[in-house]
């Protein structure tokens, strides 16, 4: 996308690194996420570039071979801010001096305002204290010439540092994270007051770009698009039908492993509320036979990834052939798998529909949603007129239920499964607690515990339930019901579920968990 005014952001690989785009574009003003070593040929061919955002990342500059951001940052003329090691990178290639330090210094941290610089305009003044996020192991300790200290930490003495004349900025804390309160507004400060955008980016406007943009891409050939069930898939079909009307097939694969009612709800929507050609397979016998035994998480998500292009090629021979795949992956299920930019992040698990796809994939990908966070697409949902229903649904993974079930998945274990989650989930409505809860849904442990039920001993699985607030999936907390909600959810999916007798509730937090149990 190359809108009339945008931000681009290089990334050395920090996790967290969407979060500033993100942040960026809730300020309005459309940005890029570039992998740092392509970051000459990103600044060389846009119009319209007004400044240059440093990632912070893993490295660091202190050993030899690490990432350093392009000449062309410093030489295009535009505002620079270094975030972390982006502020250490920029630091050390305008001359100044980086050092491991003997105070790593991790969580919140308190700065205090050395002096007003244009960044904290409005927001910060010269003696206040602020709360911050920091997370970093080396620190500046020399600043390059016309740099000067604006802000201060107790082991940070250059938490900010500014050279106003050529618009360089850095901060050894992370802005984007929630963790620094104010983060948002200084990230704001930059892009608006800083590098002067008007911040007229709206969720209108990328949908009308990106059906440029798929257009562009997909001429007029034919794109099949598979439906999960889920809001993104639904988001991707309704913007790609936008844009490319009867060029665009939808197939819902029903693998055996989805929630109790899914497949009728999805085929409503589409057949019922939009008039998009939709082809409904029945899939569950291919998909648990490949699944028989395999309990490894990973490749559990690689042979569910590999059958699903399967069944899309087969289906797409069907309907002659059809060269595109469209999918509704998002940033979350990017950076997790392979950092979203080709840059350096660390993997950790493969969404099926990133990394658990197979190379020899006949079909190119069609992906619209690839830079957005689960929040912006439910935006762009209700924008495509999607029901408040539908884009309010909590988020269900394409592997569906084979990674709520750790260990081996058998058709009796979804079966089990499927009932409590679907007790689970009605109990949530029940209470009126499904909008406040980001996701919820139930695991069935590949464990069995003892019971007693009427005069009977009962041997039978144990039922994990998890519900967690975030707001895009990068972080999240367990939801805290009240005892009550949890014995009255227990009590009827034991009563009610054959094959449970016992139910514990997770209160992991991610991280250090992941919401998915794989
Ligand atoms: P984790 O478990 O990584 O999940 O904390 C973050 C969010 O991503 C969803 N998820 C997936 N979504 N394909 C998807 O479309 C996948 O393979 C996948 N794995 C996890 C998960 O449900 C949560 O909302």
């Amino acid at each position: 996308m190359d809108p009339s005014e945008h931000i681009l952001i290089l990334d050395f690989g920090s996790q967290v690194t969407q979060l500033i785009a993100r942040r960026v574009r809730e300020s309005g003003v459309y940005c890029e996420v570039v992998p740092f070593h392509n970051g000459e040929a990103a600044i060389a061919k846009r119009s319209g570039l007004k400044g240059i955002i440093l990632s912070g990342g893993p490295a660091s500059v202190t050993s030899a071979e690490t990432p350093r951001a392009p000449d062309a940052v410093f030489t295009s003329g535009l505002p620079v801010l270094g975030i972390c090691y982006g502020q250490q990178s920029l630091v050390a290639q305008l001359g100044g001096t980086v050092e491991s330090s003997d105070h790593q210094e991790f969580g919140r941290a308190m700065i205090t305002v050395a002096t007003d610089c244009p960044l904290f305009e409005g927001l910060w003044r010269e003696t206040e204290s602020h709360q911050v996020w920091m997370s970093h192991g080396d620190r500046v300790t020399a600043l390059p010439d016309g740099f000067s200290v604006v802000a201060t930490s107790e082991h940070a003495p250059f938490a900010a540092i500014a050279d106003v004349e050529r618009g360089y900025y850095g901060l050894q804390f992370h802005p984007e994270v929630v963790h620094t309160p104010d983060g948002a507004k200084l990230l704001e400060r930059f892009v608006r007051g800083i590098c002067g955008c008007r911040g007229e980016w709206t969720m209108a406007r990328f949908r009308d770009v990106k059906i440029e943009e798929i257009r562009a891409q997909v001429g007029q050939h034919k794109v099949i698009c598979g439906l999960s069930g889920g809001v993104d898939s639904a988001v991707a079909a309704v913007l790609i039908h936008e844009a490319l009307g009867d060029q665009l097939t939808c197939v819902f694969v029903d693998h055996g492993l989805m929630r109790q009612g899914e497949a009728e709800d999805v085929v409503s929507l589409f057949r019922g509320h939009y008039n998009i050609p939709l082809v409904h397979v029945e899939a569950a016998e291919l998909f648990l036979g490949k699944l028989d035994g395999v309990s490894d998480p990973e490749r559990k998500r690689k042979i569910i990834g590999a059958t699903f292009i399967d069944v899309f090629e087969a289906e797409a021979k069907k309907i002659g052939g059809a060269d595109f795949l469209a999918q509704g992956t998002l940033y979350p299920d990017v950076i997790e798998s392979v950092s979203f930019t080709g840059g350096p992040s660390v993997t950790i698990k493969s969404h099926h529909n990133v990394g658990g796809l197979p190379e020899r994939m006949n079909m190119q990908l069609v992906e619209p949603l690839r830079e957005l966070f689960k929040d912006e697409v439910r935006a762009l949902g209700k924008e495509l007129g999607l029901p408040d229903v539908f884009v309010g649904r909590h988020p269900f993974p394409g592997p569906g239920l084979a990674i709520r079930i750790p260990g081996a998945v058998t058709a009796e274990k979804c079966d089990i499964l499927r009932k409590a989650d679907a007790i689970y989930l009605d109990e949530i409505r029940k209470a009126g607690l499904y909008d406040a809860i980001w996701q919820a849904f139930a695991v069935l442990l590949p464990v069995r515990a003892v019971g007693v039920m009427g005069d009977g001993r009962t041997y039978d699985y144990v039922l994990a339930l998890r519900a967690v607030t975030s707001t895009d999936g990068m972080t999240a907390d367990f939801y805290p019901f009240d005892m009550q909600f949890l014995g009255r959810t227990a009590t009827r999916i034991v009563n009610e579920v054959r094959g449970i007798n016992r139910v514990t509730y997770d209160i992991t937090s991610k991280p250090p968990g992941t919401i998915e149990w794989e």
